[in-house]
């Protein structure tokens, strides 16, 4: 499918590795530049190397920490100059820490606001202008099915992440029509992340094997499975795209099923 956004200009935030990086590389094959952030320099020099393989598109790889606001601010400034425009933004960020409610301090609390909230207000803010200026633009939030059901022992990101699909609501009345906003809720996708917490659990030895571990937690899932990275980084790259010229203000569980919801 031809998602006619060949030539744009886009920027993922924790865009080096997992979600976000799908999403980079998605955009990438569909012809966009794209420019990605992250903190570690190994992370960005193999992102940059992948997307670079993955399609045509210029690729930046910068080092940004996105709950420092300068970073932000020159991440996005540095993608606008770097490619003399920008059309879609998407946010992806790191995951608090996982813990009961009795476990987290005040400042658990305010630094997963900062890291999950603050982070999408202050790139949304700096890349507001140039988005709506000429043809218009997309925004794609990256939160989870946690907005939607609470899992367990992850209370600051129950909690935390709702603000996100507010955010994400809200703007897609405000900058309508000039932008589009929408949100996407993954469920298990196997990210580093989710790779690092099986082998914790095969490491004590409440899983026999890394593929035990993995089916543990396709149970529940309506298709069995994990999702790949890439089932979510082309869902981000269709909310860009010009095929979905009339989604706006939507959050898209992309989970295989896992939600019972109606
Ligand atoms: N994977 C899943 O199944 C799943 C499901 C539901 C929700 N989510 C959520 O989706 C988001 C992405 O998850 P993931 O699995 O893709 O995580 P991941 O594989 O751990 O990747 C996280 C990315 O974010 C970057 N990052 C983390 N903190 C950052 C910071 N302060 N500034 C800049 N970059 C930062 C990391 O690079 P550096 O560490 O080098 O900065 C890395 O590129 C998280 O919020 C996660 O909780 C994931």
């Amino acid at each position: 499918m031809d998602l006619g956004i060949e030539e744009n200009a886009a920027l993922v935030t924790a865009g080096t590795a997992g979600l976000g990086l799908a999403s980079a590389e998605a955009l990438v094959s569909a012809g966009c530049d794209v420019a990605v952030c992250g903190r570690s320099g190994d992370r960005l020099q193999r992102a940059e190397r992948r997307l670079e393989a993955a399609g045509s598109g210029d690729v930046l790889a910068m080092r940004a920490d996105i709950t420092a606001p300068d970073d932000i601010e020159a991440f996005v400034e540095g993608t606008i100059d770097g490619f003399g425009r920008l059309d879609h933004v998407v946010t992806s960020a790191g995951g608090p820490p996982p813990g009961a409610f009795l476990d987290t301090t005040d400042e658990d609390w305010y630094d997963a606001y900062d890291l999950l909230v603050m982070s999408v207000v202050r790139t949304v803010r700096a890349a507001q202008p140039t988005l709506a200026a000429d043809g218009g633009g997309t925004i794609v939030t990256i939160t989870s099915r946690s907005v939607r059901e609470v899992l367990d022992d992850l209370v600051l990101s129950n909690s935390v992440r709702r603000a996100v699909l507010g955010l994400t609501k809200t703007l897609a009345d405000e900058f309508a029509p000039k932008i589009r906003v929408n949100s996407v809720l993954p469920g298990a996708h196997e990210t580093d992340r989710i790779e690092e917490l099986i082998q914790d659990g095969v490491d004590r030895d409440e899983y026999e094997t890394y593929g035990d571990g993995l089916d543990e937690w396709s149970d529940g899932i309506a298709l069995d499975r994990v999702g790949d990275p890439g089932e979510l980084g082309d869902a981000v790259a269709w909310l860009s795209s010009e095929r979905a010229s009339y989604v706006n203000g939507v959050a898209v569980p992309i989970d295989g099923g896992s939600m019972r919801g109606i």
